[in-house]
């Protein structure tokens, strides 16, 4: 989502007549796209706010944006006084005006309001991969997890219109590009807001139906909203690709209620069941956060079931981070951080286990790949699979990136495979 929102500002700032250098040492406006999910991301970026200006910040405009941005809001100006615009992601459609307002010299620039009923459709996003594009099909977060700052940061949920997405979705395969990432904090709870009122299972339907495009992901998921004809529409279409990734965040009932993520394990499991009992294969993947307020040793061994349970093929794993704002801010029972590293160690080697034995047994089989780039040091080729594992391979051609091409597995490893082409291009 970050990602693309830089996309989407460079496109912004292309068509007001900037250009892009190579370093931020030649630039002579600065801007920090940022992130507020864990406390460690929004540090980093004083500190490279700090350092950055000690080593090459003279005559420069330095600007923050995304959920540092909104978070903080004015406070920036206080912490970091050499920068002059302070911008969430909500205001970005009025971006272009706020450049206009600091090449008119002002220093104190501002986008924090959160009352907005727009979501950020340009037609200017320049994009970084010419063979993968991202859209957004809906911006901001209804949902109150007791550890997110989401909501606070990106603001209500706001639905683009069907026919815009299926516009974008068009375009972008008339200029070459063959898959398609649609985005959303909650992709799921995705309502088209004119009459056609298409829901996110229809939406997803329609854009795979886009001539040109191959492939078509979607993230993030939310359990709740994740429905079963979602995964009809999958099962429909092989160019959905078989990969899901489905947040789950802890095995435990208790801590799930705790965490108000308005789901059981059990309901989340039935998920996994569909899932696991339709037509096609389907890659689960999943984010969990170990150390809640209140997790005992007992939540936790729950957690470590459920991934014995459902064979994840991989996981994003967090220890509990307290955000502003956010309820589970006032709960008590924190743990100690020696003891949440001690949780997420356990729970990564966990993890490790079973990839190692999932992706052995993926040896022999064969498996269409989009290329999406080369290491020189490997001499391989790196491909993508439609479930979304790395396969690298090797192949005597010169140019094969945006290719797609069946590749057969020889080897394997925790977080990726490897293997040979089977064709000549
Ligand atoms: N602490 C730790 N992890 C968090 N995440 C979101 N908020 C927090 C937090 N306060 C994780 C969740 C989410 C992923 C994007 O980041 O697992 O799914
Ligand atoms: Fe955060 Fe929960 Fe919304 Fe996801 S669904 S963005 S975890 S509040």
């Amino acid at each position: 989502m970050n990602v693309h929102d830089s996309e989407k500002v460079v496109g912004t700032l292309l068509a007001q007549g900037y250009l892009q250098v190579e370093t931020p040492g030649e630039a002579g406006l600065v801007l920090y796209n940022t992130c507020s999910i864990r406390d460690k991301a929004e540090q980093k970026v004083f500190s490279r706010l700090q350092n950055f200006k000690k080593t090459a910040g003279k005559d420069k405009i330095f600007g923050v944006l995304g959920c540092v941005a909104q978070q903080e809001g004015e406070k920036i100006f206080d912490r970091a006084p050499h920068v002059s615009l302070v911008c969430g992601s909500a205001s970005y459609p009025k971006f272009g005006d706020l450049l206009v307002q600091i090449e008119n010299g002002d220093r104190h620039v501002t986008g924090l309001s959160l009352d907005t009923e727009d979501t950020f459709d340009t037609p200017l996003t320049r994009r970084d991969n010419p063979h993968r594009a991202y859209i957004t099909i809906i911006e901001g977060c209804d949902k109150s997890c007791a550890y997110c700052v989401v909501p606070f940061t990106r603001g209500p949920e706001r639905s683009r219109t069907g026919e815009s997405v299926m516009a974008e979705a068009r375009g972008l395969a008339e200029q070459g590009f063959t898959e398609i990432q649609l985005l959303g904090q909650n992709v799921n709870s995705y309502r088209d807001p004119s009459p056609a009122g298409w829901d996110f299972a229809t939406l997803l339907a329609r854009v795979a139906e886009v001539p040109g495009i191959r492939r078509v992901r979607y993230t993030t998921s939310h359990p709740r909203d994740f429905v079963k004809p979602i995964v009809d529409a999958m099962d429909a279409n092989p160019v959905l690709c078989d990969h899901v990734h489905l947040p789950v965040q802890s095995g435990s009932t208790r801590v799930l209620a705790a965490m108000d993520r308005l789901y059981t394990r059990d309901e989340y499991m039935r998920r996994i069941d569909w899932l696991r009992n339709a037509k096609r294969n389907y890659s689960i993947t999943t984010d969990i956060i170990v150390g809640f307020p209140g997790e005992t040793e007992q939540d936790f061994q729950q957690t470590l079931e459920l991934l014995d349970e459902v064979q994840y093929d991989s996981l994003f794993s967090f220890k509990y981070s307290p955000r502003p704002n956010t309820s589970a801010l006032e709960m008590g029972d924190r743990l100690a951080e020696e003891e949440k590293q001690r949780r997420l160690a356990i729970l990564q080697e966990r993890q490790r286990a079973i990839q190692i034995r999932r992706n052995a047994e993926m040896i022999g089989a064969t498996l269409e790949v989009l290329v999406e780039g080369h290491n020189q040091a490997l001499a391989q080729w790196i491909g993508r699979t439609s479930d979304h594992c790395t396969l690298n391979f090797t192949h005597a051609e010169a140019s094969l990136v945006g290719k797609y091409l069946p590749v057969r597995v020889t080897r394997s490893g925790p977080n990726s495979l490897v293997g040979e082409a089977v064709t000549v291009v």
